[in-house]
């Protein structure tokens, strides 16, 4: 028998591997004291107490099962009709996380003899969604409609189906997507868009980029994540009755899992009930997004964005790890993004901004970034 390399050197030795390249990861906790530029709390709702207080009931607290079992409760129910009504569809189903909803989406809709076209910074979700499906699937290069036409024309049979982020959740750049439904329209192709990073932040009740434009009839499916500024947890799939009941019947991910608790669901729909009568919040983030942009001199390797999401760019990965270090020290929770969840070279910092940043905390940030690089 051929000696075998023991397990635990095996997985070492890829740790080390991560240590050479630069991107080994550490669980670290928020320092106690460091001002939040983080996280995707980017309306402050995980901290507003009427969101979270009566989100809890001591008759039937866990689901007890998955939503085709035990587990299928009158407070799923309503929420979905909620939800349904809040993005302007006929139906949502819930999913434990937007992780869970791309997978269970994207593994499941497309068909053997299909087509996934996805834009190549895709979150890692909809990627391993796609590859679980038997579909074709092709990247297309970062937001290029020619690049997404000239695949669309190579596709000779089959539905197609075209895969992007409303918003990208590392860049903060927008997909453009009037002109997506455009091509859509000229190819028969379906489309499929995350609204992880717009959930909560577009149009006057925080509906997402999709009905913010009007397009969301056009849209075959959109994926809203409650982690994110709904302060939340879970997800839910909108779109046509029978896209809700396939899913039902075909996504594994609803399927075969404890379904929400009360607890979660009371939450999103707190919050987004919240959301809708707190307009002013998204003012705030916006004025605290334009501020930030202002203050950063000219030299500085930034990603253009019009969303919270912030990135500066640095040389590499350790350069990424020395600036959140040095500005962790000057007081700010910034975290650095490194290799493979960006691409290699495109190591940053992912600066965020939350409408409870003050004014005087943005300059003092500002200030410190400039010094840096100047
Ligand atoms: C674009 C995008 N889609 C989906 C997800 C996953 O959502 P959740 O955190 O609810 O699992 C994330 C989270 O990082 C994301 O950024």
């Amino acid at each position: 028998m051929k000696n075998k390399i023991k397990l635990t050197d095996v997985l070492k030795s890829q740790l080390e591997n991560r240590k050479t390249n630069g991107g080994y990861r550490k669980l670290k906790l928020s320092q106690e004291g460091l001002i939040d530029f983080s996280s995707n709390d980017y309306l402050g709702l995980t901290k507003v107490e009427e969101i979270h207080s009566n989100s809890t009931c001591f008759v039937d607290n866990g689901a007890s099962g998955s939503r085709l079992l035990s587990g299928n409760k009158k407070y799923h129910e309503e929420t979905e009709k909620f939800l349904a009504n809040y993005f302007l569809s006929d139906s949502a189903l819930l999913f434990n996380s937007g992780y869970m909803a791309n997978l269970g989406v994207l593994s499941s809709v497309p068909q053997k003899a299909d087509t996934v076209l996805m834009d190549e910074l895709s979150h890692v979700c909809i990627k391993e969604g796609v590859r679980l499906s038997r579909a074709n699937y092709f990247n297309f290069k970062h937001n290029d409609l020619h690049d997404l036409e000239k695949k669309l024309k190579n596709i000779e049979s089959g539905n197609k189906f075209i895969v992007v982020e409303s918003v990208y959740s590392m860049d903060g750049d927008e997909a453009p997507l009037r002109e997506i439904v455009a091509l859509a329209n000229e190819f028969d192709a379906e489309i499929i868009v995350d609204e992880a990073h717009s959930t909560g932040l577009y149009g006057e009740t925080g509906f997402g980029l999709c009905c913010d434009l009007g397009l969301q009839d056009k849209i075959f499916a959109r994926i809203y994540t409650f982690g994110k500024a709904v302060g939340a947890h879970g997800a839910a799939v909108v779109g046509s009755k029978v896209l809700k009941d396939y899913l039902i019947n075909y996504s594994r991910q609803f399927i075969y899992t404890t379904a929400l608790p009360f607890h979660s669901v009371q939450v999103i729909h707190n919050a987004l009930s919240y959301r809708k009568r707190n307009p002013h919040l998204l003012e705030k983030l916006n004025a605290n997004v334009s501020l930030y942009k202002e203050l950063l001199t000219d030299h500085i390797n930034i990603l253009e964005s019009n969303h919270p999401v912030q990135g500066i760019i640095l040389e590499n990965a350790d350069q990424a790890i020395e600036f959140s270090g040095y500005m962790n020290e000057n007081g700010f929770d910034i975290r650095p993004i490194l290799s493979p969840t960006v691409p290699k070279g495109k190591e940053r910092v992912r600066i965020c901004l939350h409408a409870f940043n003050s004014e005087e905390e943005i300059t003092t940030l500002c200030h410190h970034i400039n010094q840096y690089f100047q």
